[in-house]
C-alpha cells in the first residue's frame, strides 16, 4: 500500500497568507499543516509515502521533512505538479511511484482528530474498488457531496452543489485500487479548469465499486481562514496529535 499526500495548489482562498508561503506549511495548532496528514498515514501503517507538491515553495517540504525519519520512515518521496490543474491531475504525478499498487491519498489541508487505521484496514480487506470517508458538516456546499437512495447507497457524488442533496462531505482521504490509473486518463477538465477527484469517485461508483464509511470523529479542511482556525482549535482539544518529539532533529 502506497500513501500520497497532495501539497500543491495555490491556496488562493488564504491570500495573502499563501501569497509567499505554501498553504501546507502554515501552522495548525502546534505543527505545520502537512504534519497532520503525514501522521495519519504513518499511524495507519502506511510506510511508502510520496508528497506531490507545486505552487509556492515546493522545495520547502524537503527541508522540513527531509527523509521522514522523525515520522519513523526510511525515505520520503517527492514529485512536482507543473500547474494546479486539480487533485486528479496531481495524482498522475505519483503514477510511477505507486506502480499499480493500491494507494491511500490524503489532501494536505485535511485535518483529522482520529485514526484512519480501521478504514485503511477495511480497504486492505476489500477485493477491489475505492473507499471514501464521509463526515456530516453544516456547510456541505463547500465540498464533494453524496446523494443517497432509500437503501442508503450512494447514487451520485456532486462537487460543490448549490443545493446539497445530503449534509455529508466526502473528506480528503481516498483509497484506490490499481484501476485508478485507467480512470485518470479518461477525465475531462471541469468548468473550473480542473481534473476533479469527484469524477474519479463517480467512475468507481458507476462500476459499483465505491465503498464508504462515516467518520465518527472531528474533521476539518484548512483551506479558508475560518476552516484554518477551526482546524487549529480542533487539534488544540485533541489527543490525536503528531508525536511531540517531532520537530527535533535526530542526527
Ligand atoms: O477537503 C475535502 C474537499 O477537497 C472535497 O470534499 C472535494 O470534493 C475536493 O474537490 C476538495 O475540495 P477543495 O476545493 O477544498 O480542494 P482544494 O482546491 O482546496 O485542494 C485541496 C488540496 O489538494 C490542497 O490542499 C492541495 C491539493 N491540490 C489541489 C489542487 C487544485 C494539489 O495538490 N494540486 C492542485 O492542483
Amino acid at each position: 500500500m502506497k500513501g500520497i499526500i497532495l501539497v500543491g495548489g495555490l491556496g488562493t482562498r488564504l491570500y495573502p497568507m499563501t501569497r509567499v508561503t505554501n498553504k501546507h506549511l502554515l501552522p495548525v495548532h502546534r505543527f505545520p499543516m502537512v504534519y497532520y496528514p503525514l501522521h495519519n498515514l504513518v499511524e495507519a501503517g502506511v510506510r511508502d509515502i510520496m508528497l506531490v507538491t507545486g505552487g509556492n515553495q515546493p522545495g520547502a517540504f524537503l527541508e522540513l521533512l527531509r527523509d521522514g525519519r522523525e515520522f519513523g520512515l526510511a525515505h520520503l518521496y517527492f514529485a512536482y505538479q507543473h500547474a494546479p490543474r486539480g487533485i486528479a491531475d496531481a495524482l498522475r504525478c505519483a503514477e510511477a511511484f505507486v506502480d499499480r499498487d493500491r494507494c491511500v491519498v490524503m489532501l494536505g489541508d485535511n485535518i483529522l482528530a482520529g485514526s484512519i487505521r480501521p478504514y485503511v484496514e477495511q480497504f486492505r480487506a476489500q477485493q477491489a474498488g475505492a473507499r471514501v470517508l464521509l463526515r456530516e458538516v453544516p456547510d456541505p456546499q463547500r465540498f464533494g457531496v453524496p446523494r443517497f437512495d432509500e437503501q442508503g447507497r450512494i447514487v451520485e457524488l456532486i462537487e460543490k452543489p448549490a443545493n446539497p442533496p445530503s449534509p455529508y462531505a466526502v473528506i480528503g482521504v481516498y483509497m484506490y485500487d490499481e484501476t485508478l490509473w485507467d480512470i485518470l486518463p479518461t477525465l475531462r477538465l471541469s468548468e473550473r479548469g480542473q481534473y476533479e477527484i469527484t469524477d474519479v469517485n463517480n467512475a468507481y461508483l458507476e462500476k459499483g465499486q465505491l465503498y464508504y464509511d462515516i467518520l465518527p470523529f472531528g474533521w476539518s479542511d484548512a483551506g479558508t481562514p475560518e476552516s484554518l482556525h477551526r482546524a487549529a482549535e480542533m487539534m488544540r482539544n485533541s489527543d490525536f496529535l503528531p508525536n511531540p518529539e517531532f520537530g527535533v532533529w535526530e542526527d
